[in-house]
C-alpha cells in the first residue's frame, strides 16, 4: 500500500491518500456530513472490520468475517438536532448496519457508544446458523474529547462483546466541528500516544514526536464567591488553567466559568472555595491564616475525569501561595503556577482573591505579586526622570543666578 500525505485545505487535517495496490484489503470509509449552512459539522475518515461467531443448527460454532465495507451507505447520519446528538450510521453487505453516537458536555465531546447489528437469518452470509433475526451488539465507549479537537487513533482498537469481535484502525473523527472547519488539533487515543512517546528511540534523527496539541489561549476568568450567613466571605475572580500530566503526556485543560459550578465554606481560620465541573468532580482551594496576620493558598485537592474515563487525584496540604496580609486581597495579574505535584500544576490568569475579611462584597486594598510590579518598576523610573530634571533645572537656575550676580557686581 502506497500513502501520499498531504494537506489540501488549510485546517482540513491531514488526508491520507491511499493507492491500494494489488487485492483491495481494507476500505477506508470517509464521511463529511454538513449542515444546512452547507459547512462541514462532523468529519469521519475510518476502517473497521469485524468477526462474528454464531451456532449453527448442528450445534457447532462457525466465525465469519465481515471487511467487505465497498457497499457502505451512510443513510441515518446526522449531526444531530435539539433532542438527538450527532450519529454516524453506516449500511453495508447484506443488512449489516452499524452506529456511533456523540454527545456533548461542557468542553468536551465524547464517543457514546457503538451500536452493531447484523442479519443472522441471511443464510448466505450465515450458513446453517441456529438463530433467526436481527441481533444487535452494544458497546459504551464513552471516550471523551476535548471540543475543537479531531480524534485520531491509528492503532488498532478492538471491542469485544458477545459474539461480535469489532476492530477498528485509522480512525479520524470529530462531531461538533466549529465554523465549518475540521480542527488540526489532533487528540490522540492511548495508544498512539505511548508509540509516538516510545517510539523515537535515536532522538537526533527522528523528528519531533507529535504528542497532543495544547491549547494556548488563555482561559476566560471567572468570578467566584461563597457566602455565609453574614452575605459574602470569600471572593476569587481568576482564569484557571489546568496542567495534568498523566502517563507522561501533559494535558492542558481551561476551566470555563460558564459550566462550571463553585460552593465553599468560610471559618475563621480557614476557608474553602470548591469548583466542579462535567469532569472535574472538585477542585478545592484551601486557604489558611497564619501568624494571626497573613493569609495564604495552603491546600489543592483534585479529582477529576481523564479523557480515557479513568479518575486523575491529586491532593497537596503543604502549599504556600498566593500570601497577602488578613484584611486586603491578593493580586496577580501576570501568568503564575501553582504548582500541586510533578503531575499536577495550575496556570492562573488575571488572578484576585480573598478568602477572608470581605467587606460588603467587594475586594480590599490588593497586595500584588512581584511578577506584577514589573510594570510598576514604571513609576520609579518616572519619579526618578522627574527628580533628575528638577536637579538640572534646580543647577541652571543656580548657574543663571550666579552669572546674573557676577554681571551685577562687576557692574558696581
Ligand atoms: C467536507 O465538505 C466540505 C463541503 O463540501 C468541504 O468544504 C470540506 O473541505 C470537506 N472536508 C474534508 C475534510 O473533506
Ligand atoms: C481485519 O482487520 C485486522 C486488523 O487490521 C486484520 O488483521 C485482519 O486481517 C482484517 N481481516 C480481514 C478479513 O480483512
Ligand atoms: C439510502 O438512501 C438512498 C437514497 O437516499 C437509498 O437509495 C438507499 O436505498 C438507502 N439505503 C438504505 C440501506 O436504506
Ligand atoms: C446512543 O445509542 C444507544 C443505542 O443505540 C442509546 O442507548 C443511547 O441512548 C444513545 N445515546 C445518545 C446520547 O443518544
Ligand atoms: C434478514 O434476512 C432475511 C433472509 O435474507 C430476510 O428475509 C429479511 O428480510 C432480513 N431482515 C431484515 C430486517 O432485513
Ligand atoms: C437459505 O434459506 C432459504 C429459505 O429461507 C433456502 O431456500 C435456501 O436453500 C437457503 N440457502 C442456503 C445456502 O442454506
Ligand atoms: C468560530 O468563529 C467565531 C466567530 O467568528 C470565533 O470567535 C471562534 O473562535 C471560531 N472558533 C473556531 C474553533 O475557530
Ligand atoms: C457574622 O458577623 C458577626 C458580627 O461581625 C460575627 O460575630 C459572626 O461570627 C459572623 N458570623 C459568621 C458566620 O461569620
Ligand atoms: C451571596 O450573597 C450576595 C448578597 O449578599 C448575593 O448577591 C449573591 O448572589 C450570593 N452568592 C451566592 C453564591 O449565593
Ligand atoms: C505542563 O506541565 C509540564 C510538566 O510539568 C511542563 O513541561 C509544561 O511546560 C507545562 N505546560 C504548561 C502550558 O504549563
Ligand atoms: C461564556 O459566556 C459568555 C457570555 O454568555 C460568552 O461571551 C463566552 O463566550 C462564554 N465562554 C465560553 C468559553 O463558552
Ligand atoms: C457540581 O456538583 C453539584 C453537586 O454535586 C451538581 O449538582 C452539579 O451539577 C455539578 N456541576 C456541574 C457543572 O457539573
Amino acid at each position: 500500500m502506497v500513502c501520499f500525505r498531504f494537506s489540501p485545505v488549510p485546517g482540513s487535517g491531514l488526508v491520507l491518500l491511499c493507492l491500494v495496490l494489488g487485492a483491495v484489503s481494507s476500505y477506508a470509509l470517509e464521511l463529511n456530513l454538513t449542515d444546512s449552512g452547507k459547512a462541514t459539522c462532523l468529519y469521519a475518515k475510518w476502517q473497521m472490520n469485524f468477526t462474528i461467531r454464531y451456532e449453527t443448527t448442528s450445534k457447532s460454532y462457525k466465525t465469519v468475517t465481515v471487511s467487505d465495507l465497498s457497499t457502505a451507505t451512510y443513510n441515518g447520519s446526522t449531526c444531530g438536532e435539539d433532542q438527538n446528538g450527532p450519529k454516524i450510521a453506516v449500511q453495508f453487505g447484506s443488512g449489516f448496519s452499524w452506529v456511533v453516537n456523540f454527545t456533548k458536555e461542557g468542553s468536551t465531546y465524547s464517543i457514546d457508544g457503538i451500536s452493531f447489528s447484523y442479519n443472522i437469518s441471511d443464510n448466505t452470509t450465515f450458513p446453517d446458523a441456529k438463530d433467526k433475526g436481527i441481533l444487535t451488539v452494544y458497546d459504551p465507549v464513552r471516550f471523551r474529547i476535548p471540543l475543537n479537537n479531531i480524534f485520531r487513533c491509528n492503532s488498532l482498537s478492538t471491542l469485544e462483546k458477545d459474539d461480535v469481535v469489532q476492530y477498528y484502525w485509522d480512525v479520524h473523527v470529530q462531531a461538533f466541528v466549529q465554523n465549518g472547519t475540521v480542527s488540526t488539533k489532533e487528540f490522540l487515543c492511548e495508544k498512539d500516544r505511548t508509540s509516538t512517546t516510545v517510539a523515537p528511540i535515536t532522538p537526533t534523527t527522528t523528528p519531533a514526536p507529535t504528542t497532543t496539541p495544547i491549547p494556548k489561549e488563555k482561559p476566560e476568568v471567572g468570578s467566584y464567591s461563597v457566602n455565609n450567613s453574614n452575605g459574602t466571605c470569600l471572593l476569587a475572580t481568576m482564569g484557571l488553567q489546568l496542567n495534568v500530566t498523566y502517563e507522561k503526556v501533559a494535558s492542558i485543560i481551561n476551566i470555563n466559568p460558564n459550566t462550571t459550578d463553585f460552593t465553599g465554606n468560610c471559618h475563621p481560620q480557614s476557608a474553602l472555595l470548591r469548583l466542579n465541573s462535567s469532569n472535574i468532580k472538585f477542585l478545592d482551594f484551601v486557604f489558611a491564616v497564619k501568624n494571626e496576620n497573613r493569609f495564604y493558598l495552603k491546600e489543592v485537592n483534585i479529582s477529576m475525569y481523564l479523557v480515557n474515563g479513568s479518575v486523575f487525584s491529586i491532593a497537596n496540604n503543604n502549599l504556600s501561595y498566593w500570601d497577602a496580609p488578613l484584611g486586603s486581597s491578593y493580586m496577580c495579574n501576570k501568568e503564575q503556577t501553582v504548582s500541586v505535584s510533578g503531575a499536577f500544576q495550575i496556570n492562573t490568569f488575571d488572578l484576585r482573591v480573598q478568602p477572608f475579611n470581605v467587606m460588603e462584597g467587594k475586594y480590599s486594598t490588593a497586595e500584588e505579586c512581584s511578577a506584577d510590579s514589573d510594570l510598576n518598576f514604571l513609576i520609579p523610573v518616572a519619579v526618578g526622570v522627574a527628580l533628575g530634571f528638577l536637579i538640572i533645572v534646580v543647577f541652571i537656575s543656580y548657574m543663571i543666578g550666579r552669572r546674573k550676580s557676577r554681571t551685577g557686581y562687576q557692574s558696581v
